[in-house]
């Protein structure tokens, strides 16, 4: 495939944005986050509950309780979800059935702007649902909101954002027009942490729904977090790029995150391979369904 040298040179290069927890990128390499390690020293003093405690006193001997159909507090105390939540969470957790997945798109997109299910709702200014063609052929499926996607409520609207419209630009795609593009998760994670499991957890059903409104011919992952959410996998952007994939019956095509392009320019050239992947992969797709070269909605 023919790498238009002229169109990555168009590409923009904004300011370096580093996610927090990020370590920075050697040539050929991917993102990743920073790991923390905990070194026992010889130093270490024993932990105090190995040393010899004094005999606890016997427990008194059980009192008869009546007889009642309510569980005792406790049977709840190891549901691994209640962990850690506001109170406010836990209750919208009961309260909300999980009907999200017969919602259309109003009741959808105010389902999220309201939406209390995880610890994010408490510091976000804005919910980042998705933007653009909501009939489109191709999705785009990128992390979570940043800085200034929180603020205006819309995904990738930074400097990442300004290059991952001009690479679609590239083959005639825009979020204007004919592509969709949402986040995994849709409120911003404080001081751009990676989100945690239980935030993805609770917030993949918003996306389920999105794609199957969409009903994309092709996803594009943009980034080893998303790629790993929605493949369901730990492994490497090296390993999964290069390949089709897929998600729900949707074919996906695996590339770098644009924040990362803007940061390891070396790389630039393998995003635009995997694009021209997603392009070839899309039109496969349309000709599987008898649609003539031309009739398409996206794409070159
Ligand atoms: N990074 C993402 O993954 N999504 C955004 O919307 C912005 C930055």
């Amino acid at each position: 495939m023919a790498l238009d040298e002229s169109l990555i040179e168009e590409l923009g290069i904004g300011p370096v944005w580093v996610r927090r927890g990020m370590v920075s990128v050697a040539p050929g390499e991917e993102e990743r986050s920073a790991a923390v390690q905990v070194v026992q020293t010889a130093e270490t003093p024993e932990p105090v509950e190995t040393r010899q405690q004094p005999k606890p006193a016997e427990p008194p001997p059980p009192v008869a309780q009546p007889e009642s159909d309510v569980p005792p507090l406790d049977a709840y105390d190891d549901l691994p979800w209640t962990d850690d939540l506001p109170v406010h969470a836990e209750a919208a957790l009961v309260e909300a059935p999980d009907d999200v997945h017969t919602l259309d798109w109003d009741a959808l997109a105010e389902r999220v702007a309201n939406c209390e299910r995880c610890r994010l709702c408490e510091r976000r200014t804005n919910t980042v649902f998705g933007v653009g063609d909501r009939e489109a052929d191709w999705m785009l499926i990128g992390e979570a909101p940043g800085e200034n996607e929180d603020k205006q409520g819309e995904p990738f609207v930074g400097q990442a954002g300004k290059l991952l419209d001009n690479m679609l630009r590239a083959l005639s795609l825009s979020r204007e027009s004919n592509v969709y593009i949402a986040n995994v998760i849709k409120c911003r994670p404080p001081g751009n942490r990676n989100p945690e499991l239980d935030e993805v957890a609770r917030c993949e059903p918003y996306l389920q729904r999105q794609v199957e409104l969409v009903k994309p011919k092709v996803i594009v992952a943009m980034g080893r977090f998303a790629a790993q959410s929605l493949l369901k996998n730990e492994a490497s952007i090296a390993s999964m790029r290069a390949r089709v994939h897929e998600y729900r019956g949707v074919p996906v095509i695996v590339t770098y995150h644009p924040a990362y392009l803007l940061r390891s320019l070396q790389d630039k050239s393998k995003a635009w391979a995997d694009l021209c992947l997603a392009r070839n992969t899309y039109r496969e797709a349309l000709a599987a369904l008898g649609v003539e070269q031309g009739a398409e909605k996206g794409g070159l």
